[in-house]
């Protein structure tokens, strides 16, 4: 066995190209449709709020798209990120399990987004666009992207959860710091905004809500595009780097994973580790892969495979996901960026056809290992990272009851230096669970 605790590759190393899941799937996904006329949709229905090389790999049937120089130059900031054995982690939970995961805390803005923001920003400004508006949850979007525009040249504006922009301020200071303008969403700067604060004044927001001011102010402004930190299947495409990186640091352990994990809120950490793995199980059987989301917010496990809107106000396409309803604003918890009412297309497909698992868990036992891990392996995640970790634990723990080794390979997608006064909360016996909130998702799911 490997005395080595980390896992690191030269520049050489980062993959010059983007793996596509696309044209591999065993069968083909069901398309977006244009909400007016319910037909699937043509390239040219994106084109008010995204650049066509972005809508052309959307749709790509190239198994690997290049990835051009410039984002190449911008990728090694901080590409490759490291892998590490959690060896501390294994001692305190006493398992024979080795736990790997891959930091993608690493980058500039503290987590994965910058993977597909500097991708999203580059295609923008080779189409001659001036500014990109986005939503953020948590904020690590909207500080990534802020990040990638700035670097390109662009203007941008964030639209950000009430609920994040009152409890991570420092975030909102990052993204000023990259010269970005930020409103808390519901703002009273868009109709679907406006609409929000007419019905509740005191809305927390969601990002359901967050994407639909952004789309409006795009849509609104010919100078103007919409970027998505997630759910499409161009953003699950820029992050396949996390695990084409993955796969060669655990040859470099000498494993193969028997289960790769990742956190879940609109798919895109997880899709970035898994789906080099999910396409090497098309040719031979190989890891279990794993989503965990919140119970607060359960799109996976409790929501509906079916058509619907990706954001409040009905601006998006009709996109097939697992879903609990456009109109479900989820509790505020603390992992904002996973308070999505929807999923990625791509990988409620997956979990249609039985190629990816989900579970749930409540934020306390998330943060319960969190700090168990920042205890043991010293980095302090991201709460959405949390949710991974303590699947991770689980799994560990259950190697341990059955006597077996395991391995098992988890995405810490991010860093929770913004996040203390969660942990705070959490130290003082303050945070509260929230199971599945039943009633609310009913009445959003009338709505589908
Ligand atoms: C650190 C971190 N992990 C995970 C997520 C969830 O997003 P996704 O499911 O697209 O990876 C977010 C979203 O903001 C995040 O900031």
């Amino acid at each position: 066995m490997s005395d080595h605790s980390k896992y690191l590759l030269a520049d050489s190393q980062i993959p010059n190209v983007w793996v596509n899941i696309l044209p591999s799937l065993k069968e083909p996904m069901a398309p977006p449709l244009n909400p007016q006329t319910r037909a699937p949709l043509a390239p040219e229905d994106l084109a008010p709020i995204f650049p066509m090389e972005l809508i052309e790999q959307e749709f790509s049937p190239k198994p690997e798209i290049d990835i051009p120089g410039e984002v190449m130059d911008i990728y090694r900031l901080w590409r490759a990120t490291p892998l590490f054995r959690a060896k501390r982690l294994e001692a305190a939970l006493d398992t024979p399990a080795h736990i790997y995961y891959k930091y993608e805390g690493t980058s500039p803005a503290g987590s994965h987004k910058p993977n597909t923001a500097v991708a999203q920003a580059y295609y923008n400004k080779r189409a001659g666009i001036k500014r990109l508006a986005t939503e953020t949850g948590a904020g690590q979007w909207g500080s990534a992207l802020s990040l990638a525009c700035h670097l390109f040249g662009l203007e941008c504006t964030v639209y950000m959860v009430r609920v994040s922009y009152d409890q991570k301020p420092y975030r909102r200071m990052m993204m000023h710091v990259w010269g970005a303008e930020v409103f808390p969403s519901p703002s009273d700067h868009t109709n679907a905004g406006r609409g929000v604060l007419a019905a509740t004044p005191d809305s927390p927001g969601s990002l359901g809500i967050a994407i639909s001011e952004a789309v409006e102010d795009a849509a609104t402004h010919s100078d103007t595009n919409y970027a998505l930190g997630s759910v499409l299947n161009h953003v699950m495409l820029h992050q396949t780097v996390i695990g084409q990186e993955a796969k060669i640091q655990m040859q470099m352990a000498g494993e193969d994973p028997d289960v790769v994990i990742g956190c879940f809120g609109g798919g895109s950490n997880f899709a970035g580790l898994a789906l080099p793995y999910v396409l090497d199980n098309y040719s031979r059987k190989g890891p279990r892969i794993l989503a965990v989301e919140p119970s607060a917010c359960p799109s996976l496990t409790r929501g509906r495979f079916a058509y619907d809107f990706g954001d409040t106000a009905k601006l998006t396409p009709l996109l097939k996901m697992y879903t609990l309803g456009h109109d479900f604003v989820p509790p505020g918890i603390h992992a904002g960026g996973l308070r999505y009412h929807g999923a990625s297309p791509l990988m409620s497909h997956l979990l249609q056809h039985g190629e990816i698992e989900a579970k749930s868990y409540t934020q306390t036992p998330c943060f319960d290992a969190a700090v168990q891990f920042a205890r043991t392996e010293g980095i302090l995640p991201a709460p959405e990272s949390s949710h991974a970790i303590r699947a991770a634990v689980d799994e560990a723990l259950e190697a341990r009851e059955e006597g077996r080794q395991r391995n098992i390979l988890f995405c810490l997608s991010g860093h929770g230096h913004f996040d203390l006064a969660s942990y705070e909360s959490y130290l003082q016996g303050k945070l509260q669970d929230y199971e599945y909130p039943g009633q609310d998702i009913e009445k959003a799911m009338a709505a589908i």
